[in-house]
Formats: structure tokens, sequence, C-alpha cells
């Protein structure tokens, strides 16, 4: 028998078209100008996404794909999870290693995937009741950032934050993050976490600048976004793609840089944003983490770190930490 349950919505229709209106607002006016990474997982930008992870310059998706091939039975055994909640829509074929070990090892009960994308997410949860008859499915709508009190599902749950996501937020907003999952787990429930790792700079920037220019459509794509849903007039071609290593903060932004100084008007804010030739706006910061920061923010949150697994390469780390 398949156990989907009906997809439930936390988010109200208009939710993106709002929030993507106040983030441009915000991050465009702004000194120096900002727009959140969110922005570019469109359908296209999603599809550019999924290129980037086939990259040979983008080792992250392979590298935490290979310590979860190796690792986990080890996870499903350590856990005992009734319940897998995926941040993220779960349809990845890396969900689906944890999946086949949770049911292998007989506890897998509950699937739980949450998602700001609704028609992602319904078909992530049909695929996946399919795929494991007999286990229930549960879709949940919402910013992972600010429905994480309404996961359902019986104890002892595993939430699994994967792809090195956690890596988009600043400090601070990755310290609300952990607090917040930390708040909802009870003792003994469990967090996998992806974190990508510090390594030399050149590796580090090939990922986030690869030679097919991928990253760089994948890049502009926010402006093709903006274009779409705020009626702007970006040329995406006026701008060229950043990627550099803060090595003060460890982690890698990347940027769009005017060729050009020009203004874009924005309709639907009633804005024009102006540009000075080489200005800039921030697109996106992936952050790259060491054992000791992992351990010391999860601790800072109340989990404490079980397990800290690397590729043969020491490129990515998954953490297990027990709340
Ligand atoms: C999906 C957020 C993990 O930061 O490496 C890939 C997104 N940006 N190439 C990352 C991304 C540029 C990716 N995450």
């Amino acid at each position: 028998d398949s156990r989907l349950d009906p997809v439930e919505v936390h988010l109200p229709e208009d939710h993106a078209a709002r929030a993507l209106a106040e983030d441009a607002r915000e991050g465009l006016t702004a000194t120096p100008k900002t727009l959140p990474p969110k922005w570019f997982y469109d359908a296209r930008g999603s599809e550019l996404f999924e290129r980037i992870t086939r990259l040979p310059e983008y080792y992250p998706t392979r590298a935490e794909r290979e310590i979860l091939a190796t690792r986990a039975d080890e996870i499903a055994a350590a856990t005992g999870a009734h319940t897998l909640v995926e941040l993220g829509s779960g349809s990845s074929e890396k969900t689906r290693l944890l999946l086949d070990a949770l049911r292998s090892a007989g506890t897998l009960a509950h699937i739980v995937a949450l998602d700001v994308s609704a028609t992602a997410l319904r078909d992530a949860a049909s695929a996946l009741a399919v795929e494991y008859r007999g286990v229930q499915v549960s879709g949940v709508v919402g910013d992972f950032t600010e429905h994480l009190g309404l996961l359902p599902g019986q104890p002892p749950r595993l939430v699994a934050f994967l792809g090195g996501t956690i890596g988009n937020f600043l400090p601070a907003e990755r310290a609300e993050f952990l607090d917040a999952i930390r708040a909802v787990l009870k003792p003994g429930e469990w967090l996998l976490l992806g974190t990508d790792l510090v390594k030399d700079e050149n590796t580090l920037v090939r990922a986030y600048d690869d030679a097919e220019g991928v990253t760089a459509e994948f890049n502009r794509n926010v402006l093709h976004v903006l274009n779409r849903e705020l009626g702007a007039n970006f040329d995406p071609a006026d701008f060229a793609h950043v990627a550099l290593w803060n090595a003060d903060e460890e982690w890698i932004e990347m940027r769009l840089r005017a060729r050009r100084a020009l203004t874009a008007t924005i309709p639907e804010l009633g804005l024009a944003v102006e540009f000075a030739e080489g200005e800039e706006i921030r697109t996106e910061i992936s952050a790259k983490f060491r054992r000791d920061r992992v351990a010391t923010e999860l601790g800072a949150a109340g989990f404490e770190l079980a397990h800290w697994w690397t590729d043969e390469a020491n490129r990515f780390a998954l953490s297990l930490a027990r709340a």
C-alpha cells in the first residue's frame, strides 16, 4: 500500500512573490548590493544546478555521495531512525542511499520532506510513496528557516540537511538554524549534516567557476528571475560571473559584476537601481568548514557530534549529531 499524505502547505500562495520582492528591494538598495542564493532555483536554475553537480570541477556532490554510499548502514544502525526528515525535496539519489539503509535495517516507517516548492515536493513525495511501499510519506511546503516546528513523524527522527547548503547561511543565521532544529528534536534524535571542507584555493574557486561556464549561467539566472517575476530589465550579459575565496571568512563568494555603468528598472518595486562600472552584487556565500568549527557550532546548539565522516580525499564531511 502507498501511504502518501496530502502535502501540507504552510506558506501562503503568494509567499514566494512577496519574499522575492522584499529580498530584492532590501538587497539591491543596500551597499554593497546582495541577493539571497535561494532565488537561483526556478526551473531553469534547478536544471543548471543539476548540471553543476555533474561538472568535473564540482566535487561536493560526488564526495558526499561517496560518504553516504560507504556509511549509510552505519548511520541506520547508529540512529535506528523511524522517520527520515529531509530538508529539501528529498528527490535526490543521495536520500535514497539513506532510505534504503533504514529500510534494510527494518526501522523506516515515515519519510518527511520539507521544501519551499510545492511542485517539486508533490513530484518527489509521489515517487517516494511508490518506491517505499508501506512507508508513510509526508510532504511539507515550508521554509526550512521558519517551519521546522511543524515537522511530523514518530521518533526517533533523523533530520538530513545535505549538500553543504548550510554553507549558504551567514554564521549568525547558521547558529539560529541549528538552534531551531535542536529545539524541535527530542533528546536522542539526530541531525545528519553535510559540510564542504576548507581546502586549497584553486580547487575551491574552480568548483565555482567551471571551464564550461555553467556556474556563470547559474549565477546570472537570478537576473532572469528578477526580470520575469518583477518585470526588471536586466541584461544578464551586462554582468560578469565572479567567484572568489574569502580567506578570512573561509567562504566562497559569488558575485555579479557590472561590465559597464547601467541603470536597471524594477517596475514591480517602483525602483531604479544604478550600477557603477565594476559594481557587484553578492549573490551567494558558500562557507567551507573544518571539523573543529562544525563540532563547536553543533555543541553551541546543544548537539553532540557523534560521528564525523569524510570522503577518501578529505574534501567533504558528513556529521552525525545527537540531540
Ligand atoms: C547547493 C548550496 C550546496 O554552495 O555549493 C553550486 C550551490 N552554487 N555552485 C553550493 C552552488 C554554485 C551549492 N549548494
